[in-house]
């Protein structure tokens, strides 16, 4: 038996009610990508309002790697909201806040002392990460990478690399954001291969401190380890390695932005242990807390420790709610060995999807690391022609099927595999046996 339930068709009449009443009093630009509306949802299905049950393989965008309502999680969760919901540890520290950033320290790779320091957004988390590293500097530039999402609020806006819908109409942006290629190489920039390029695009970090930015300016390099919403853009092994040579070079601090990749989602807790690249600061988010709200930077103590008293902060910032959440997914996480989870699943997906790729031209390219797995859809694997619009019309066709699927990339002509850790092998078969049918159907 599967889990699939589809009773109605989709949206059902109670969704379309409810999203009569969206449109009616949300905001446009809250459009949903699935128009049914959830009722809940447990491990890695969704159930609606219709009573249709659904595969997630969205995951929340990334923030549900221990799934849906892990009932530890819940448990948790229960018991800190009985003892307090707020405080302001500014004001009255709380042991949740405090034990999380000791564990959370300890998983860093990064060696010596480190220290923590919680928020509530992924965007947050980057701004705050940009502010420590200048203070620690005393320099104001920042380097960020073509592709690169980071956020929506005005400095993490600034250094996201999307124009639509992201940045247009949005400016003026922050100052002093510089930007170079990311290594893409099935898009190369420079229609070099790897590894005869050399690492190309990293040297073009060196380029920049000539022709775009003094490097005694620069405060930080931020960069996803792997991109996400630029389309699970998983780098050559000499990429990350000689940004942090050639920023360590220059004593450039280098921020690796893993609030999406973080947490097993590739296969390690973090995605720059993949390639032993050791960072100065860490930023982390979406599944550090199974969803609830809670981001974080974490860091080399000398850096964490520069910016006096009161300088950097936030009301809501490391709710006591939000942290005994996080504590119980760090456990999760070891329990459930979902690391090893990570692995086998992206194993799996990336085989389904080298398979379909051989008998399906639509798919250009198939890529991943752990379970962080996608492909890339094009009109015509020789000119590379971004398959956009097929791309929009097999996630609407799967959903209809009962499979919930995000599409990424510059082009939005990526899917994206960001399923629940914790889905089983019979449940990633069912999804991805409607994924199949639809891109057969479509292509
Ligand atoms: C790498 C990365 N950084 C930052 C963010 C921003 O996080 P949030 O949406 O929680 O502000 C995201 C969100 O997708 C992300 O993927």
């Amino acid at each position: 038996m599967g889990k699939v339930s589809i009773r109605t068709e989709i949206p059902g009449p109670r969704a379309r009610e409810w999203q009569q009443r969206r449109e009616a009093a949300v905001i446009k630009a809250f459009s949903p990508l699935a128009p049914i509306i959830i009722e809940h949802a447990t491990g890695a299905t969704v159930t609606d309002v219709d009573g249709n049950t659904f595969i997630d393989f969205t995951g929340g965008i990334g923030c549900l790697n221990v799934g849906h309502t892990p009932p530890e999680v819940v448990e948790a969760v229960i018991e800190q909201t009985r003892k307090f919901l707020h405080t302001d540890f500014t004001v009255i520290p709380y042991a949740p806040f405090i034990e999380l950033a000791e564990r959370l320290s300890q998983l860093t790779p990064i060696r010596g002392a480190r220290k923590a320091v919680f928020f509530n957004s992924g965007a947050e988390a980057v701004e705050n990460s940009i502010k420590i590293a200048r203070y620690a500097t005393g320099k104001k530039a920042v380097i960020a990478f073509e592709g690169a999402f980071h956020g929506r609020t005005l400095l993490a806006m600034s250094l996201t690399s999307k124009i639509k819908p992201y940045k247009q109409k949005f400016g003026p942006f922050a100052p002093e954001v510089y930007r170079i290629p990311y290594a893409n190489c099935y898009r190369c920039p420079y229609g070099l291969e790897y590894p005869s390029c050399g690492v190309h695009c990293a040297q073009q970090l060196e380029r920049a401190f000539v022709t775009m930015v003094d490097p005694q300016d620069t405060a930080a390099v931020i960069v996803e380890p792997v991109q996400g919403e630029g389309g699970f853009v998983v780098p050559p092994p000499g990429f990350l390695p000689r940004i942090r040579e050639i920023t360590r070079k220059y004593g450039i601090l280098l921020i690796a932005d893993e609030v999406q990749t973080g947490f097993g989602r590739t296969g390690k807790m973090f995605a720059v242990e993949n390639w032993g690249v050791e960072p100065d600061l860490v930023t982390v988010a979406k599944s550090i807390a199974a969803g609830l709200p809670l981001s974080g930077v974490v860091g080399r103590k000398e850096i964490m420790d520069a910016p006096d008293d009161g300088t950097i902060g936030g009301t809501f910032v490391g709710n006591p709610v939000a942290c005994a959440a996080a504590l119980k997914v760090l456990d999760v996480i070891e329990n459930q060995h979902l690391l090893e989870r990570s692995q086998r699943l992206g194993e799996y997906v990336k085989g389904r999807f080298a398979e379909m790729q051989k008998r399906l031209p639509l798919i250009g390219d198939v890529r991943g690391i752990g379970g962080m797995v996608a492909m890339e859809l094009v009109k015509d694997r020789q000119s590379k022609e971004p398959a956009t619009a097929e791309t929009g019309r097999i996630l609407a066709r799967a959903l209809g099927r009962g499979l919930i699927l995000l599409k990424a990339g510059t082009y939005g002509n990526v899917i994206r595999v960001l399923a629940p850790l914790v889905t089983s092998e019979e449940e990633l078969s069912e999804g991805l046996d409607i994924l199949e049918g639809v891109i057969t159907e479509l292509s």
